[in-house]
């Protein structure tokens, strides 16, 4: 088992290396502000923001936004990804805000990569307010591109890397006071196609008219249970439930 500190030590290398170059693009973030329901003026803490694109989509709509990552080369780069935002280094499993303070809490591909899962979901659940809404993006081990791509996971399977399968994922939710209000597949491998390239949105060209719409088409038809990864909408079990 790796120690925080090797962790962090990836990470920074990683991003010290690869800039925002292995992020998705801008484009991809929105859909996470619309299925949190987000809106001018309320509270977002980004979980592991990373680079910061969801702190800058945010700041677009005015939703106040704050971020935290382990990795001090993340936070220098959504700093000026997301200026308007405050962004501070941090492990998710020790958040350093008080209890109740965000209307929303994301945390996007990132859960699987804490060395405590549970203390990290119980602390989101503490810093957000009792009628927060939860965004948690998390993959999938049934994945049925594992099988064709011959390998599982990615390459933070080096250092550390939860892949669990859609059952196991709702329970570990559940188990740690949350229920979900809604499961939908990320579809931004399929669906980035269609969006026009941006700065580090890589090649697309001819593709985006021709292998696009059938790769969207055929993606769609893929079972939930199936998908490469899921995006949760939660809220938290003692609080009345109302949608986001
Ligand atoms: C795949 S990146 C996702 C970044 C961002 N959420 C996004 O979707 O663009 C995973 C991020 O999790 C962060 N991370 C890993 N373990 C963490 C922990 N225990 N606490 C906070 N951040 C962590 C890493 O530094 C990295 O920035």
């Amino acid at each position: 088992m790796p120690s925080a500190e090797d962790v962090k030590s990836w990470y920074n290398q990683h991003y010290a290396a690869q800039g925002l170059q292995s992020m998705r693009p801008a484009a991809a973030y929105p859909v996470f502000l619309d299925l949190l329901g987000a809106r001018a003026g309320n509270r977002l803490l980004d979980v592991s923001c990373g680079t910061g694109s969801l702190l800058a989509a945010a700041r677009e709509r005015a939703v106040d936004a704050v971020g935290v990552d382990l990795s001090d080369e993340a936070v220098k780069l959504a700093r000026r990804v997301a200026p308007g935002a405050e962004v501070a280094v941090g492990a998710g499993e020790a958040l350093a805000f008080r209890d109740g303070s965000f209307d929303y809490v994301s945390c996007l591909g990132s859960l699987e990569h804490f060395l405590d899962m549970g203390k990290g979901l119980e602390e989101m659940k503490r810093v957000a307010k009792p009628a927060a809404h939860f965004c948690i993006m998390v993959p999938n081990q049934d994945f049925i591109g594992w099988k064709v791509l011959g390998h599982q996971g990615t390459a933070q399977q080096d250092i550390n890397e939860h892949l669990l399968p859609l059952k196991a994922w709702r329970q570990l939710f559940e188990r740690h006071g949350l229920v979900v209000l809604r499961v939908v597949p990320d579809r931004w491998h399929a669906v980035r196609w269609r969006s026009p390239p941006s700065p580090n949105g890589g090649k697309r060209g001819a593709a985006r008219f021709v292998i696009g719409p059938v790769l969207e088409a055929g993606w769609r038809l893929v079972p939930l249970r199936w998908q490469y990864q899921f995006v949760f909408v939660l809220a938290n079990r003692s609080t009345p439930p109302t949608s986001p």
